[in-house]
């Protein structure tokens, strides 16, 4: 995430200043003192300059390029696709189709057999915007010619592409990585009614779209027998292996690379249509292709979020203390593929509750198939459990912030593990002290700014941050310097630079000596940029490298021209490390203003305190934080798909009706962390590009809700919705 985040002319004025270099972990830097120190990232220069090239950019030479045509109806069958006169356009070389496009092996998947993938195999349409065609021509003008005149006529079937809570075809997803992970400890529906205070809410988040701002490409040619692919993906490794399944081939065979990405945020941690289309063309036509996705495409064919609908039930004491949490949360998938939104992750780690539940359901619509965005799961989730906190807050008449105090777990709740390190409550206590909580009139309603209603609001973070095997190589060359060699992805976070003073620090060298060649996937295994693994995956696999590398150096006393290369693969000790839980944890602060006659919620300033374990690159770890601070504060206010239920696709599927927060929506975003030393994963390093994002909706809506004194359930709080829902001074002060 790369916004900005500077004043804007139309924001309201902040009064907190953005430091973004205040380090304070403590966890040991093994030497030089790379790691810790802010350092601006390696590739800025020949981003800025223009130099560094995407993968819709790279020239190879006899390049054709491809057009997508996707399915205007939601649901139905190809009953004809009228190839000729597009093939008697100028340039166009060939349209590809469900009759004539390569066989693609069935059941591959990253994540488990994905029928997702299986694009042009078949005259099945299962939403609007699948993949149906593909035009070939000599320009991209041409081929966007003919993909426009292409007629694809259908046999359209009824189509269901409306989610809601209560759909009559919601079900128990059976396993598998992103299904069921239902559990119970204790008995909740016993200690609910026991419990003489009782929560009892239900939320709703909508479709949200990541909408990096590279759209998906490809560049794929044949070279010597190997399948050369120029992708914009998360994971250079894990994409190369399921395209050679994909297209029956040695997985050596295919090489994928991506050397820079202009943003993911989830939607390219898989595979894509765009390249396997490419991949198509380039083995049909024995030529080079590129496919790039239109901003459009974007909408339908790279994943979303899906739209959630949860229910939260806490039963507590009068003290505030649970002795039940009930966390149920439905979400839908596509015909194709069984997605699961998570949302009740937050609730399995947050709290010690009595008696804990949380309870996941997945209907299929007639929708593209969803996927991983920016925290899945803790995202929607936590702005159910975070609302319905602040909402227990109220009824015990307690500081929400004493609230979760109160209720701090000595282990994990769920499993019963112990965490690695849990430094929430100095988050809370730190952040209460610089946001000034102290001063809050907990009163809803109690403070005007002229038109403005003026609120305050508080929530947890925390996501997942655990450790997966990698490997990575080291060399050092006959000149001096070191090139690490890892198959990482950098979309933007830093990765690359990161990288580079973890080696750094590895080796006891300075960081100018150091080359960092990433996105490779010749480069072996390595786990993708995602899930907040990568940089702490990759970091211990770069310092096993550095380790090895500095015995090797030890016995020889001159380098070779070839240079030395240590290589290291952390499979084996990633399955040794203990059983613990391991996750980043923050605090997040919001004061946000309510135009009583527009019904307009702009937020005034933000402050997010995390514990995210050992800080490599302040610099770019502030911007993490920030970047999905941000986006928080879009999902909490702006961010919606919506689904015209007629065509079954989105009304909104372009970057001027589908809103993200802009400059003028972001008020200056200050963040920090706190001492967080973990010694899980040897390196320290704990993930962070998806714990900013976690939390920082319920943040605002708490905020909106202690401005007007009305409550706001259902995402995004639009204008329309707080004008109908009205607020405490237009309802006789009565709070909602
Ligand atoms: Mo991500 S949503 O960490 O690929």
């Amino acid at each position: 995430m790369t916004t900005q985040t500077a004043p804007s002319a139309s924001a309201p004025s902040t009064a907190v200043a953005s430091t973004g270099t205040a380090v304070t972990t403590a966890a040991p830097t093994r030497s030089s003192g790379a790691v810790g120190t802010s350092h601006t990232r390696l590739e800025g220069r020949a981003k800025v300059t223009g130099a560094a090239r995407y993968a819709g950019e790279v020239p190879f030479a006899e390049l054709a390029y491809g057009w997508l045509v996707t399915s205007t109806v939601a649901r139905g069958r190809i009953r004809s696709i009228d190839t000729e006169p597009v093939l008697a356009m100028p340039g166009v070389i060939s349209v590809l189709h469900h009759e004539n496009a390569p066989r693609l092996r069935p059941g591959v998947g990253m994540m488990g057999p994905d029928a997702t993938l299986q694009i042009l195999q078949d005259d099945r349409v299962p939403h609007f915007g699948w993949s149906v065609a593909l035009v070939v021509a000599e320009t991209p003008e041409q081929a966007r010619a003919g993909a426009e005149a292409l007629s694809v006529t259908y046999d359209e079937e009824p189509h269901d592409v409306v989610f809601s809570g209560d759909h009559p075809g919601l079900y128990t997803p059976d396993g598998g990585i992103r299904g069921n992970t239902d559990m119970e400890n204790g008995d909740v529906e016993a200690e609910l009614a026991a419990s003489p205070v009782v929560v009892d809410q239900r939320y709703t988040t909508p479709e949200e779209y990541h909408s990096a701002m590279e759209p998906h490409a490809a560049v794929v040619r044949w070279e010597n027998g190997r399948l050369e692919a120029i992708d914009s993906n998360q994971g250079s490794h894990a994409v190369a292996q399921d395209l050679a399944k994909l297209f029956f081939l040695d997985a050596t065979s295919v090489r994928v690379r991506s050397e820079h990405v202009g943003g993911a945020f989830g939607s390219k941690g898989l595979m894509r249509p765009h390249l396997i289309l490419a991949a198509m063309a380039a083995t049909v036509l024995d030529r080079p292709v590129r496919v790039v996705l239109t901003r459009r495409q974007m909408f339908s064919l790279v994943g979303l979020r899906p739209a959630t609908a949860q229910r939260v039930r806490l039963g507590a004491a009068p003290d505030g203390r649970l002795r039940a949490l009930d966390h149920e949360a439905a979400s839908f998938s596509s015909t194709v593929h069984e997605y699961t939104e998570q949302s009740g992750q937050p609730s399995r780690v947050m709290y010690a509750a009595g008696a804990l539940r949380t309870r996941t359901r997945v209907v299929r619509l007639d929708t593209p198939t969803p996927s991983f965005m920016r925290a899945p799961g803790w995202a929607p989730g936590s702005f159910a459990l975070e609302s319905a906190m602040d909402e227990l807050a109220e009824r015990v008449g307690l500081d929400p912030i004493e609230l979760r105090l109160r209720n701090e777990p000595g282990v994990a709740p769920a499993s019963g593990l112990p965490f690695s390190s849990r430094n929430l409550v100095a988050c809370f206590e730190e952040g209460a002290r610089r946001f000034g909580w102290a001063d809050r009139d907990p009163r809803p309603g109690s403070r005007r700014d002229g038109r403005w209603l003026v609120g305050t609001g508080v929530a947890a973070a925390a996501h997942a941050a655990g450790t997966v095997p990698s490997s990575a190589s080291l060399t050092a060359e006959a000149d001096g310097a070191f090139t690490v060699r890892i198959a990482a992805a950098d979309i933007g976070t830093g990765a690359r630079t990161a990288l580079a003073q973890i080696a750094a620090d590895a080796l006891a060298v300075p960081v100018k000596t150091v080359r960092v060649k990433i996105a490779d996937s010749d480069f072996g295994h390595a786990f993708l940029a995602g899930g907040s693994l990568g940089t702490a995956s990759w970091a211990w696999a770069i310092t096993e490298a550095a380790a090895a590398l500095r015995e090797r150096l030890t016995l020889v006393d001159h380098i070779p021209g070839e240079g030395i290369t240590a290589r290291a693969d952390t499979t084996d000790l990633v399955k040794a490390m203990k059983g613990q839980e391991r996750h980043a944890f923050g605090a997040q602060f919001a004061e946000v203003a309510v135009d009583v006659t527009s019904g307009e919620v702009r937020v005034r300033r933000m402050f997010g305190i995390f514990a995210v374990g050992r800080v490599v690159n302040p610099l770019t770890a502030r911007s993490q934080l920030v970047g999905g601070m941000t986006m928080g504060l879009s999902m909490a206010l702006h961010e919606e798909g919506i689904r015209d239920t007629a065509s079954g696709g989105l009304v909104n599927a372009d970057l001027a009706g589908y809103h993200v927060a802009s400059n003028a929506d972001v008020p200056v975003i200050e963040v920090d962390w706190v001492d967080d030393p973990d010694t899980y994963n040897p390196t320290g390093i704990k993930g962070l590009g998806e714990v900013g994002i976690v939390g920082t909706a319920a943040a605002i809506a708490n905020a909106v809700r202690h401005a007007t004194g009305v409550r706001h359930r259902d995402l995004p709080i639009r204008l329309d919705r707080v004008l109908a829902a009205g607020t405490a001074i237009e309802n006789g002060g009565a709070a909602r």
